[in-house]
This record gives structure tokens, C-alpha cells and sequence, in this order.
């Protein structure tokens, strides 16, 4: 395999990729089929945001002519609130309505555990005050371990400081290891640690939802 990689702005083109590797590794690193049958969901509405919203704020890592990692990222948390809100969601209803998206016994379990979450507040927050920006960072499964994490990573915070932006923060677990590792040697502080029960049904593990956050 040719090592040699770069990262650059994203473009619409990149779409599809990032959704790949969005699916590819939303299970702690590992395909999102775990939790849900129809991945299309998951991916319309935690990422139709970054790449149909906020492009700008978008960044991929590109091998051989195939996006190998992405960041995506806001700036505005009413922007991005109001996007959800108004546009990404009754989209999402709209379509479930339809029937395009299947929706098994998994996704049904997902989707009532992450709402338990929410009620149980396992979910730490940032205040968006000091950390008004959020991030993704996934890589895909072959070229972990090459710098592209912290090269995307390196890219969007420089990307910040330059807009002025105050702060940035973003949701991980503990079960992401290299992740926080990354987060603690780029500098971020962990804001807040949680113990969630919602991967109880599918993990034998422990998992603390965990928020990071880096002022600049
Ligand atoms: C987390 C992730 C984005 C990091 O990207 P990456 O390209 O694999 O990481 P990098 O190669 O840039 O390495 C970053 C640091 O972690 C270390 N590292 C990388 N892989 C490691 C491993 N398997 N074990 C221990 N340390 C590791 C590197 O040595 C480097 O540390 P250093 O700066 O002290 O040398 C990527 O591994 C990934 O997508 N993981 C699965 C999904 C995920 O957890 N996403 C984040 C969700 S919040």
C-alpha cells in the first residue's frame, strides 16, 4: 500500500466516503451494523449537518485518490441547533414516514436506549460559551496509526483559530482509547465523564460517555 497521504478541504464529491467511513466506525471503531440495521439513519442525522450545512468546516485525509479519514465540525451551536431542528430532523421523519429507512429490532433498541440516556443524563455537555465549536474525527480501519488522526485534528484547530473561535469540544467514550489519548496530547481537558448503561444490551463493558474540551 502507498503510505503517502494528505489532507485537504472536503468536497461534495467526498460525501459518500465520509458516510462510508461515518458507518464504518461508529461502533467504537467498528462498523455500525452492531446497533443498526440501516446505517442510513445514523448517518443522515448525526452527519447530513457537517457535509450538507457546514462544508466549510470539513476536512479529509485522501490516499491513492480514496478519503482515508475525515473531520467534520461546526462553529455555531445555534446554526447547527436550528439546522437540526428545522431541516435535518422533519427530513429524517419525513423519510421514516416513507418507509426509506429499515428499521429492525436493533435500531428500535438503540434508538430507546439513547433516549433512556438522555433521561438518565449520561450524557455529558460542554459549555458553549467557552467551547462554542464541536468535531468528528474518524479514520478508516487501514490507515490508523499513520498521524492522520492528529493531522486532521492539527488542521481543524489551526482552521479555528484563525475564525476566532473561542473553543472547541466534542463526545467520546472510554472504550475509544486511542481517541482520548489523542484529545489529552493535542491538550483538550476532560470536561465531564459519565457511566452510561445505554450499550449494556450489546457490550460486556463499562462505558463512560465522556465530553473533551480545548479552549485556543
Ligand atoms: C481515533 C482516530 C481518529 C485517531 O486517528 P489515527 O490516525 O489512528 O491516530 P494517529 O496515527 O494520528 O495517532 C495519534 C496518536 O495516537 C497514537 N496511537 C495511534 N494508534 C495507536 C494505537 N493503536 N495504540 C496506541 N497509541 C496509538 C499515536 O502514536 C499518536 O500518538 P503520538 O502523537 O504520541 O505519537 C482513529 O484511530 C479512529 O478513527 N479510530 C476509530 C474511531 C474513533 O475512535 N473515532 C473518534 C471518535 S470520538
Amino acid at each position: 500500500m502507498n503510505q503517502e497521504w494528505f489532507i485537504r478541504p472536503y468536497q461534495s464529491d467526498d460525501r459518500d466516503a465520509v458516510f462510508r467511513i461515518a458507518g464504518d466506525t461508529a461502533f467504537f471503531g467498528s462498523p455500525i451494523e452492531a446497533y443498526m440495521e440501516d446505517r442510513r439513519l445514523f448517518l443522515d442525522a448525526y452527519y447530513g449537518y457537517y457535509t450538507d450545512y457546514a462544508p466549510e468546516h470539513a476536512w479529509v485525509a485522501v490516499a491513492n485518490g480514496h478519503v482515508i479519514g475525515f473531520l467534520v465540525g461546526s462553529i455555531d451551536p445555534k446554526k447547527y441547533r436550528k439546522t437540526m431542528v428545522f431541516r435535518i430532523i422533519p427530513t429524517i421523519i419525513k423519510r421514516l414516514g416513507q418507509g426509506e429507512y429499515r428499521i429492525g429490532p436493533k435500531a428500535r433498541r438503540y434508538l430507546h436506549e439513547i433516549a433512556l440516556a438522555f433521561v438518565r443524563r449520561e450524557i455529558p455537555e460542554a459549555d458553549e460559551s467557552v467551547y462554542p465549536s464541536h468535531l468528528h474525527v474518524n479514520v478508516d480501519a487501514h490507515w490508523r496509526g499513520c498521524g492522520i488522526g492528529k493531522g486532521l485534528l492539527m488542521t481543524y484547530l489551526d482552521h479555528l483559530r484563525r475564525l476566532g473561535v473561542p473553543g472547541v469540544h466534542l463526545q467520546t467514550t472510554n472504550l475509544n482509547r486511542v481517541a482520548c489519548y489523542l484529545y489529552e496530547r493535542l491538550g483538550f481537558s476532560l470536561l465531564g465523564a459519565r457511566k452510561t448503561r445505554m450499550w449494556q444490551w450489546i457490550l460486556k463493558e463499562e462505558v463512560e460517555n465522556r465530553c473533551y474540551g480545548l479552549q485556543l
